[in-house]
């Protein structure tokens, strides 16, 4: 079943049932300024940090579900109905219901009475706010008389003491009101020099500042006090439960329409500047006025729409597709770089399973999320490689997290994830690949953020590959540490107490358990910085990296091979892991296709034979299992991935960022049927016609899909904020249609079924357009390439200073 369909000429998903299994969201916003939004209004606002800078409140876990968000409710003064154009938070009735989820922007829409109402949802470029435009039109016979009341309800700031620090939060929370603007001032008089307003572009016949005098006492959204009796209470009190309600009285003839502009927005003001008149407690509004008399003008709001259009153009014309299967060209050429936007900007922090209060940018995740973004916006890709890189130890050891505001590493969760350091190293060749700029090796970052420590980004590099010999264990395998990229395989904390943190409490030595995870990616990241030492001329050190990254190939193959596929790691006791000689976790799918990618095994045949394990033992028709079988009970030297019920998240769900992984090991053994049948299983595309079984966002990959061995095997969970994204980018562009940047230009290597008769690709890439169609002749893998006309040996296009280039690329 659907709840909707895409509309791929203008990039949308059109929902056109506001009931949808989950709240399915958007995001506004691309730079600063963020705001999640589902098909029914709700959400919230924030400015960078979604903890430190929430401007509007929202309650997650709350019944009924996503309720809360940008509400306007129209009433019609002669009947007194009233509804809500987007049907929450009324849930009244309302007709051609539609929701239109763009890229970086949201229409919802209805009918209701006789009066058609349409709001857009967006961002301007450049901008710290959010503009409504609403659009009323009168569709009935007679002339008719409407209010239209906004609302949103202030957070005052920081979101997790707003949820929970009442005794002083009821007593701080200031309002001004000057025109058709209302400004939240929370904290103002002391240390923040920021204020929220909200708008309206027309005069008010009143206003609400009040939760309480609004909604009225023991009253919920849906219906108002207010909005009842269509008359604002003009309420303006200190303290309590600030919001925003502006309230328009509007009469239209048969046929009319009007147009209504709100803003929501952040302003800081200089902190010599914050007051006017000087010495008052008044906010100095001088600085943000023309900002919003800008985008109170309809025409100025059109223009920043066509800039936001324009501006995903861009991103999108870097890579674009034409191939058999419209799941693979809708992914590629709109959904999953847009979900790599949203992930490089907000890592894993807010989402509507991630409450933006608890974790914020993550050192391996953002690492990853920057190798599906690259591509589209290389500056911000440089400026987050350093800022990242600013949040490793002297020791090469790196911060798990950091705040999104500040910049600095998160103490509360520490460090010792020992796969981290290897993320920067990949993320670095990476940006290296895409761009040729090797400058960025010699910039000067500091260690910890403290000035004073700077050495060369290369030098950061080279004390990740430093950090992770450090760790190694009695098998010559990298320690574990407090996980590897399995946050859930704890093999080091014992935690024995309820409540106590997997990750950070570590009550063993740690200097037993080892993971072939780690070895992967070290033999990854080692080969990866000896080619880039290489291409600086430093011979020697290319050599000792290339034998480091030869040592732990060859010691995995060793200690890190069960048989029929690779072990997943040793424990505390020295006992493997993920072997035939388990009870349960027999098989992982993590190091089978890590090792794949780290070519650790592949000429002796142990990739192939544990490609064939994985589909015998972990592959399903909703994607492949993250291991089997799953724990049945809780196993103390274990962790947390025992902590789940079997068939959930890290105990055996389709812990969808694993299985491009798979994809990508089955590209790199010439398996183009396999690996695009992997791809296919979790595209969200493709699992649209299920959506009552998948339940979350058909438009967007999801962390997990509940396993066989669960009760709800085929269901997602925990859309929009997962490395899932970045990873099906790369091994769908890279390794099965084979367009893969590398350092020393463009390989052209598809790996596609036999029945693919070809494709076409345009890949913008170091300035040159490559315009690439790619034929079957036979049924095989075997490229030859013809560029401009001429016969090239190999399939490497070096670097051209030409503006475009015409690529055939033969397939026998
Ligand atoms: C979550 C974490 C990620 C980790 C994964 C597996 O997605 O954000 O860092 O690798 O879970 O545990
Ligand atoms: C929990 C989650 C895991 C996530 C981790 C991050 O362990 O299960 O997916 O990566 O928290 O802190």
């Amino acid at each position: 079943m659907r709840y909707g369909y895409f509309d791929d000429h203008n990039r949308e998903y059109v929902i056109t049932q506001p009931d949808t299994p989950l709240p399915w969201i958007n995001y506004l916003g691309m730079e600063d300024f963020f705001g999640l939004i589902s098909n029914t209004a709700g959400g919230y606002a924030f400015y960078q940090d979604a903890r430190l800078r929430r401007l509007t409140r929202y309650r997650y876990n709350n019944v009924p579900m996503d309720m809360g968000g940008r509400y306007i409710y129209l009433r019609d003064n002669a009947s007194g109905v009233f509804w809500s154009p987007t049907w929450m938070p009324t849930r009244h009735a309302v007709e051609d219901y539609v929701c239109r989820h763009g890229l970086g922007y949201t229409r919802i829409g209805s009918a209701c009475q006789g009066i058609r109402a349409d709001i857009r949802f967006f961002v301007p470029p450049g901008q710290t706010l959010e503009v409504w435009d609403l659009e009323v039109e009168n569709q009935s016979e007679n002339q008719r008389e409407l209010s239209a009341f906004s609302s949103i309800e202030f957070c005052l700031w920081e979101a997790l003491d707003d949820a929970t620090n009442f005794q002083r939060n009821l007593n701080i929370g200031e309002i001004e009101v000057e025109g058709s603007t209302i400004f939240h001032k929370t904290e103002y008089r002391e240390r923040r020099d920021h204020f929220a307003f909200f708008s309206c572009s027309e005069p008010l016949s009143g206003y609400d500042t009040q939760r309480e005098a609004f909604l009225g006492q023991y009253r919920g959204w849906e219906n108002p006090a207010v909005v009842e009796s269509g008359r604002s209470g003009n309420s303006l009190r200190t303290g309590w439960s600030p919001i925003g309600s502006h309230h328009v009285r509007l009469t239209l003839a048969p046929g009319e329409k009007k147009r209504i502009i709100f803003l929501l927005g952040y302003h800081e003001n200089p902190e010599v500047e914050k007051f006017s008149p000087r010495g008052s407690q008044n906010i100095n509004k001088h600085t943000v006025q023309p900002i919003i008399d800008q985008y109170l003008n309809p025409q100025r709001v059109d223009e920043a729409f066509d800039g936001l259009h324009t501006a995903w153009d861009q991103h999108l014309d870097v890579f674009s597709v034409a191939t058999p299967d419209e799941h693979v060209n809708r992914m590629v050429n709109i959904w999953t770089p847009y979900q790599c936007m949203v992930t490089f900007n907000l890592s894993r922090s807010a989402s509507y399973f991630e409450s933006g209060i608890g974790r914020g940018m993550g050192f391996r995740d953002s690492n990853q999320d920057l190798l599906g973004f690259v591509q589209m916006v290389p500056a911000r890709a440089r400026e987050r490689i350093l800022d990242l890189a600013a949040t490793q130890l002297e020791s090469g050891g790196a911060y798990h997290q950091y705040q999104p505001l500040t910049k600095r590493g998160n103490h509360a969760v520490g460090s010792n994830f020992n796969d981290d350091p290897a993320w920067l190293v990949l993320s670095v060749a990476a940006y290296l690949k895409e761009t040729g700029d090797w400058d960025i090796l010699h910039e000067r970052v500091p260690y910890e953020n403290q000035p004073g420590t700077e050495t060369s980004l290369l030098e950061h590099l080279e004390r990740c590959i430093q950090y992770m010999i450090g760790n190694i264990g009695p098998h010559g395998l990298p320690l574990v540490g407090r996980a590897d990229w399995n946050d859930c395989l704890n093999l080091n904390t014992f935690s024995d107490q309820p409540g106590e943190s997997f990750q950070t409490t570590t009550n063993r030595n740690g200097k037993t358990a080892e993971s072939t995870v780690i070895a992967a990616l070290f033999t990854m990241a080692a080969n990866e910085l000896s080619h880039i030492t290489q291409h600086l001329e430093m011979n020697d050190e290319a050599a000792r990296l290339k034998g480091l990254a030869d040592g732990m190939s060859a010691t995995t193959r060793r200690y890190g091979w069960d048989g029929s596929w690779f072990l997943r790691a040793y424990d505390h006791f020295g006992k493997a892991l993920g072997s035939a000689s388990c009870e349960e976790g027999k098989i992982f799918i993590e190091p089978q296709g890590l090792c794949a990618m780290a070519g650790i095994g592949i000429k002796e045949g142990l990739v192939d034979t544990a490609l064939k394990a994985v589909k015998r033992h972990l592959a399903t028709d909703h994607g492949i299992l993250l291991l089997q079988p799953p724990f049945s009970g809780y196993h103390l030297h274990l962790g947390e991935i025992s902590s789940y019920p079997p068939g959930f998240k890290e105990n055996a769900s389709v812990f969808c960022h694993t299985n491009p992984w798979m994809m990508i090991a089955e590209a790199i053994l010439g398996h183009g049927e396999q690996a695009l049948d992997y791809y296919l299983r979790i595209n969200p595309s493709r699992r649209e016609v299920m959506s009552d079984l998948h339940r979350c966002e058909p438009y967007v990959y999801a962390q997990t899909i509940a396993g066989k061995d669960s009760d709800a095997f085929g269901e997602a969970k925990n859309s929009w904020l997962t490395g899932t994204a970045a990873w099906n980018f790369v091994a769908i562009t890279q390794w099965i249609l084979g367009i893969r940047p590398e350092f020393e230009g463009l390989r052209i290597q598809p790996v596609i079924p036999a029945g693919w008769q070809g494709f076409t690709v345009r890949r913008k890439f170091r300035g040159t357009t490559y315009e690439i169609e790619v034929r079957r002749k036979g049924t095989g893998n075997r490229v030859s390439l013809n560029v401009n006309g001429e016969d090239i040996p190999g399939t490497l296009i070096h670097k051209t200073t030409e503006d475009c280039v015409k690529v055939i690329a033969t397939l026998e």
